[in-house]
């Protein structure tokens, strides 16, 4: 692996991936930050140093495209599976497939896609893996069926992952937050700026991006032989996904 580590953060535009690539430029990193909104990624590029690529992630050949170029470059040390997100509170019995599908294609295919593009390299070099599933991806609430069951399946990647390339030196590392204030999160998934409030309304101190940017980056700087396999990441004000105290 070379002195300078080099990552490739996606959905580095707001939130926990923006957080990330300003954490790791602090520590001297190279960063390519990944997202589909590319004034956002400029900023950020302008903001800290780091370069930058706009891509959908849903769409495979773009995003081997989009490696290629990446890796011409130079290699990549680590991959940050960020970009995801939550459509809707609908209950299984009201649930619209489409939303869905929706959901496993920008938290499950985004990921798939990233993931085989850059694992070669890895696998060959060594190399990081992480994923940033949720708390959705270990245990389930009412309306949360199609992020939950997305989520599941983005953590069951890494942990298939883990089995498959054991002996080899690639660290398959998954990040769980429970509640996270993000700017969008909550807005894109409630639809509304008054939605998305309630959703921290009462909440002591709900995590913010920076935490759990914190978290990714002390998995992604353990020794070597250190692999931090699944990191469940709660705000104190939380113990589970719907039992949250709230201040009146
Ligand atoms: N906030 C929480 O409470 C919370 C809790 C647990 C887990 N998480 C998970 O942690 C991750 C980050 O959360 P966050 O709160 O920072 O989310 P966010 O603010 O909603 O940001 C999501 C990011 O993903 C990118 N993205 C979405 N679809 C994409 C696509 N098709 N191609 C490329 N990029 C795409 C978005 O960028 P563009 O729109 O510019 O493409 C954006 O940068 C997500 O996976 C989320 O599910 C969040």
């Amino acid at each position: 692996m070379s002195e300078t580590r080099r990552a490739v953060v996606t959905g580095a535009s707001t939130g926990i991936g923006e957080a990330t690539v300003e954490g790791l430029r602090a520590l001297g990193w190279e960063v390519v930050a990944v997202a589909r909104r590319e004034d956002r990624l400029k900023a950020l590029a302008e903001r800290t140093g780091c370069d930058y690529r706009a891509c959908d992630l849903r769409d495979a050949e773009a995003v081997e495209e989009m490696t290629r170029s990446i890796l011409a470059d130079g290699p990549v040390d680590a991959l940050v599976n960020n970009a995801g997100g939550a459509i809707g509170v609908d209950q299984v019995a009201e649930a619209d497939p489409a939303v869905w599908s929706a959901m496993y294609e920008r938290n499950v295919l985004t990921a798939l896609n990233c993931t085989r593009a850059l694992l070669p390299g890895m696998r060959e070099r060594g190399g990081d893996l992480v994923f940033l599933t949720s708390t959705a991806g270990h245990d389930t609430y009412p309306g949360g069926g199609g992020y939950v069951a997305a989520k599941h399946a983005e953590r069951i990647i890494a942990n298939t992952l883990r089995q498959e390339l054991v002996g080899e030196p690639v660290r398959i590392i998954e990040i769980a937050p429970g509640m996270v204030k993000t700017p969008e999160f909550s807005l894109n998934r409630l639809g509304s700026q008054e939605a998305a409030d309630k959703v921290y309304e009462g909440v002591a101190e709900p995590l913010v991006a920076r935490d759990v940017a914190d978290a990714i980056i002390w998995t992604l700087t353990r020794p070597r032989h250190v692999n931090i396999d699944s990191m469940i990441v709660r705000p104190v004000a939380q113990a589970t996904n719907t039992l949250v105290a709230r201040e009146d």
